[in-house]
């Protein structure tokens, strides 16, 4: 290679999903029949209306130009209104709402905005990835803090609090939580809201789970005095099966939300306005679209567990969210090479906890986005290899 790349990518790995996929692809190609469990990408439809809107808005030839930087005010409304009807939060859909292509975005766009080079940030461990490595390329300095099963996956806050806390500039949390499925409570939100305003944090809540196999929806922002010191992102991808389509947002206070907006503006612009309108349509589902979704879940999630039990794993029934997390056997050596026998074996790919930070080691995550007789595949080749 004559050109060398950015020092910044030195501090990063390609995403653990982006290689995994690429080897099960070949393996596929190759000629084996792989059930992929590992990632959360909803294999539901979105509602019809979602999809007919689209069309409808595709054929026009009005709607191909480039688009308003933070969404069009239809859609941000239409976020507005959903905050209010589920989670009893007031967003004015001008200046506390900004559109961006699912949350994953919006960790990149609120760590340019807010994090200058050596600035430190808490990153939960276990935690999505993405949380250290966009900190790495920004030039932050990655914190994990930890959580642990023993305090139900909750941070603990005191602990937190024994070490010097003076260059954390932004903390990253995520309730309901992904990997270990833990809902959160609006009592572990105001607690967080007091601990960084008590230490001038930006406190940013990544909340794209809500909706799934859950009825309490919990905002951070419906804490009383969090927008000063809080954001939080949500999307379209699990709530409402449209992951593929790359829509969500982040809210939070007008002057907050501007600076998050200077970077986005600089790097994409705007919208595809069929998707824009097609995400308003999708928003006004009625509470029993997310029913009928959840029922299909429930099903699923019965043969998760039931693979759980057959792989001898520790699980809570509690969990929310679109996976099982569970706590291998003390008498498997290794999850890594554990999860990787059993790709290579029968052909079934689970999500190993280690992925999530040091904390997950002992883990393995099953995604629910499998249909029914993929699940009951996999466990019947996991009985096989008993
Ligand atoms: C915790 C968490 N945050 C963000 C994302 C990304 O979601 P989006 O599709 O909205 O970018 C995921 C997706 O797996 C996730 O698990």
């Amino acid at each position: 290679m004559i050109v060398k790349p950015a020092d910044r990518t030195g501090n990063v790995q390609e995403y653990y999903f982006s290689q995994k996929l690429a080897q099960i692809d070949r393996m596929r190609r190759e000629g084996s029949d792989v059930i992929n469990l590992g990632i959360g990408s909803p294999d539901q439809p979105p509602s019809e209306n979602t999809i007919s809107e689209l069309i409808e808005q595709a054929q026009k030839a009005t709607t191909h130009g480039y688009q308003n930087y933070s969404g069009i005010p239809a859609l941000r409304k239409a976020f507005s209104d959903w905050y209010k009807k589920y989670f009893h939060v007031n967003l004015n859909p001008d200046n506390e709402i900004l559109l961006l292509m699912g949350s994953k975005e919006g960790i990149m766009h609120i760590s340019m905005a807010f994090v200058n080079h050596g600035d430190e940030v808490l990153v939960p461990d276990p935690g999505y990835p993405s949380y250290s490595s966009v900190t790495n390329l920004v030039g932050g300095i990655v914190r994990k803090y930890d959580l642990d099963e023993k305090n139900s996956w909750l941070p603990d806050l005191e602990a937190i609090e024994q070490s010097d806390l003076s260059r954390v500039k932004l903390m990253w949390v995520n309730y309901p939580n992904m990997p270990t499925g833990v809902k959160g409570s609006m009592k572990l939100f105001e607690k967080l809201v007091t601990f960084s305003q008590k230490h001038k944090i930006l406190l940013c809540n990544d909340n794209p789970y809500s909706f799934i196999l859950n009825k309490e929806y919990f905002s951070l922002l419906a804490v009383d005095g969090a927008k000063e010191i809080a954001l939080e992102l949500n999307s379209l991808s699990k709530s409402h099966n449209m992951a593929g389509w790359r829509i969500g947002m982040v809210a939070g206070h007008s002057e907050y939300i501007k600076n998050v907006l200077k970077v986005k503006s600089n790097m994409d612009s705007g919208m595809f306005l069929a998707m824009q309108m097609a995400a308003v349509e999708a928003l006004n589902n009625p509470e029993s679209w997310y029913e009928s979704v959840n029922s299909v879940y429930i099903r699923r999630r019965k043969i998760v567990e039931e693979i759980m039990e057959l792989l001898k794993c520790r699980y809570d029934k509690s969990q929310v969210g679109l996976f099982v997390w569970g706590r291998i056997s003390e008498d498997i050596p290794d999850c890594e090479s554990y999860v990787e026998d059993i790709l290579m074996k029968i052909h079934v790919f689970i999500t190993p906890g280690f992925i999530f930070g040091k904390n997950g080691e002992r883990h393995i995550r099953i995604s629910l986005c499998a249909t029914e007789e993929k699940l009951n595949e996999a466990k019947y080749r996991i009985k096989s290899l008993l």
